[in-house]
């Protein structure tokens, strides 16, 4: 309850700064859309390269304008993508992000089956002697997210992997501008390696 009042005042106010945006010009979303596919996959899907580049397909544009400024401000430290999101005016973060929610290609997978039922426990139920919350109140019980609450279906096990352990190092940069990554802060601290990897085996292979 605490989490959906929280988001809803960071998505208001995103949305308010929002006020420059324009019709994009056809021929310059497209070109756009075709740059970031070259690192997130033809079809949005996630690309495995020597880091893991996040499935964008389906995924809530809430999140990822959000996620967006997020690089942009350098409150989500990433090189790569500090350098591709601050050259993009408002009205093109909306028109990419309202594309991408629209694809929906099959999950790449790849997560270790045997854990993923072990997965699904996390996800549904949470680990209450370690004050993890379900997963499933947040991101939905199909994992598809909501505005602000990430999608996860789908998304690369070895992306999660990574997010989730390196949480602290990478989201929340900025301490002067707290931001929906303290929510998923103590979560994301409280799993533990094995748990992370079953959570992310059973998500990798939702649709
Ligand atoms: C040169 C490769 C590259 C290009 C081009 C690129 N990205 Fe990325 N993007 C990445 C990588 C790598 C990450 C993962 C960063 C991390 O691990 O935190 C990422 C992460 C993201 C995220 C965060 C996803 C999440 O689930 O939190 C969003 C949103 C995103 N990119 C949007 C875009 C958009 C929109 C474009 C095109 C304008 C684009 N990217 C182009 C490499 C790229
Ligand atoms: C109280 C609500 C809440 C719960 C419970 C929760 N999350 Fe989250 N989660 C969030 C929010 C909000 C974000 C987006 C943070 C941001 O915008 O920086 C997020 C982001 C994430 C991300 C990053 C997604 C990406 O594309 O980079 C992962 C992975 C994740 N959560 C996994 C989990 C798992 C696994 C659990 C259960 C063990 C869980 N979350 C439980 C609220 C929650």
């Amino acid at each position: 309850m605490l989490a959906a009042i929280v988001i809803g005042s960071f998505a208001t106010s995103a949305r308010t700064e929002d006020s420059g945006r324009g019709a994009i010009p056809k021929a310059e979303l497209e070109a756009k859309l075709s740059y970031c596919k070259t690192c997130h996959g033809l079809s949005g899907q996630g690309f495995r390269g020597a880091f893991p580049m996040p499935r964008l397909a389906g995924q809530q544009p809430d999140y990822l304008i959000n996620q967006l400024q997020a690089f942009i401000e350098r409150r989500r430290t990433n090189p790569v993508m500090f350098n591709v999101a601050h050259v993009l005016s408002p009205g093109m973060e909306k028109a990419l992000a309202e594309r991408f929610q629209t694809l929906n290609p099959k999950p790449l997978g790849g997560g270790s089956k045997e854990l993923a039922g072990e997965g699904q426990r996390i996800y549904e139920q949470g680990i209450p002697s370690a004050e993890v919350p379900p997963c499933a109140s947040c991101h939905g019980a199909d994992a598809k997210g909501a505005e602000a609450f990430p999608r996860l279906a789908g998304q690369l096990h070895d992306y999660i992997i990574s997010k989730l352990t390196n949480w602290s190092k990478e989201r929340g940069q900025d301490k002067a501008k707290p931001d929906n990554s303290d929510i998923m802060a103590p979560i994301a601290h409280n799993l533990t390696q094995a748990q992370i990897k079953a959570v992310a085996a059973y998500l990798s292979d939702l649709d």
